[in-house]
């Protein structure tokens, strides 16, 4: 046959494959979530994912330094605190859980880049990211206790914070409230597209954070809207956000892409606990590899457009591509 062009001709070697490959995966691009729970020496398997546990600071710690030495820049922490109340106070307090982590993080491992999670939920003890009031989540009053802790946790040496919450006009005020206090050198990693999907499950186990009635349709995004997903990201970028995150990722590749394409900042893409445990489990049943399963998904997330890719999966990525 007398063909004009035969793209098998680039694919025949693994060499030849490499060199005219698109898109690459570096442990540069990933972080890795973490969850820290009060006491000393604890180790708590989260069932719904397999590989991922909840540390203690000193736990946490150890954790940053592999994660560290694996290459990987950026850790994105979460806690979980003593005590839950309706206003989630642990979540501002100056010695809540995630600011002790932050603290001791920073003093062992200075070069790691920590980012934490603003949000009450994990704090709550209704498990809703806000402040209730008849029935639903308040938007202003539950962005002046988001201030407050993003303040906090950025005076405890947070390098960058991540709202993950969804109320409006969070960035703006964070962004004040972070310059007043003379925190003008700490990005903000916004949340901007985040919708109320089905594959936090096993994230609300891992963070104890289940809405205690209800869900959370009201101020997450709802899975249909991608025109609204790119308009939250350019209102969170009037605000003052640094990055852009979309969550989930893999259900919301074109998400990424749009949002790729109508921003030059950094876009972040949030592999979420579900996405995980399918992919673990699967392979735990040998229906699947999941070390290709894992890598082939890392990269469309990559190809889509993000910039960075935070997953359950960076350490184990990040072994296989040393
Ligand atoms: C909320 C928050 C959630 C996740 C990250 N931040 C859960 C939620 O909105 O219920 C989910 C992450 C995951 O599923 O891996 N603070």
């Amino acid at each position: 046959m007398n063909l004009p062009f035969r793209p098998r001709r680039l694919r025949r070697t693994p060499a030849l494959r490499r060199m005219v490959r698109e898109t690459r995966l570096s442990p540069d691009q990933l972080v890795m979530p973490l969850f820290v729970v009060p006491g000393q020496g604890v180790a708590n398997a989260v069932g719904s994912m397999p590989g991922v546990f909840q540390l203690s600071v000193d736990g946490i710690v150890a954790e940053c330094k592999e994660v560290h030495g694996l290459g990987i820049p950026a850790v994105l922490l979460f806690g979980i605190p003593e005590h839950k109340d309706a206003t989630g106070t642990g979540a501002y307090a100056d010695d809540g859980i995630v600011q002790r982590a932050v603290r001791a993080i920073k003093e062992a491992v200075p070069e790691l880049v920590v980012i934490t999670d603003v949000c009450l939920c994990e704090y709550t003890d209704h498990g809703h990211c806000g402040v209730v009031e008849g029935g639903e989540v308040a938007n202003d009053p539950t962005v002046e206790l988001l201030v407050r802790e993003a303040v906090s946790h950025a005076r405890a040496g947070a390098d960058v914070v991540a709202p993950s919450d969804m109320m409006d006009g969070r960035v703006g005020a964070i962004r004040e409230g972070l310059d007043a206090e003379g925190l003008t050198n700490v990005p903000i990693l916004s949340y901007a597209a985040k919708f109320a999907s089905a594959f936090y499950g096993p994230f609300r186990e891992a963070a104890e954070s289940a809405p205690q009635f209800g869900d959370r349709r009201g101020y997450q995004m709802d899975p249909p809207n991608l025109r609204e997903a790119v308009r939250e990201v350019l209102l969170d970028l009037e605000e003052g956000a640094d990055m852009v995150m979309v969550k989930p990722a893999l259900p919301y590749l074109d998400v990424v892409r749009a949002v790729r394409e109508a921003v030059d900042v950094p876009v972040a893409a949030y592999n979420v606990s579900g996405e995980y445990a399918m992919i673990r489990a699967a392979a735990a049943n040998g229906w699947l590899d999941g070390d290709a399963a894992m890598l082939e998904a890392l990269t469309s997330i990559r190809r889509a457009g993000a910039d960075l890719v935070v997953t359950y999966f960076a350490k184990d990525a990040a072994r296989l591509l040393a």
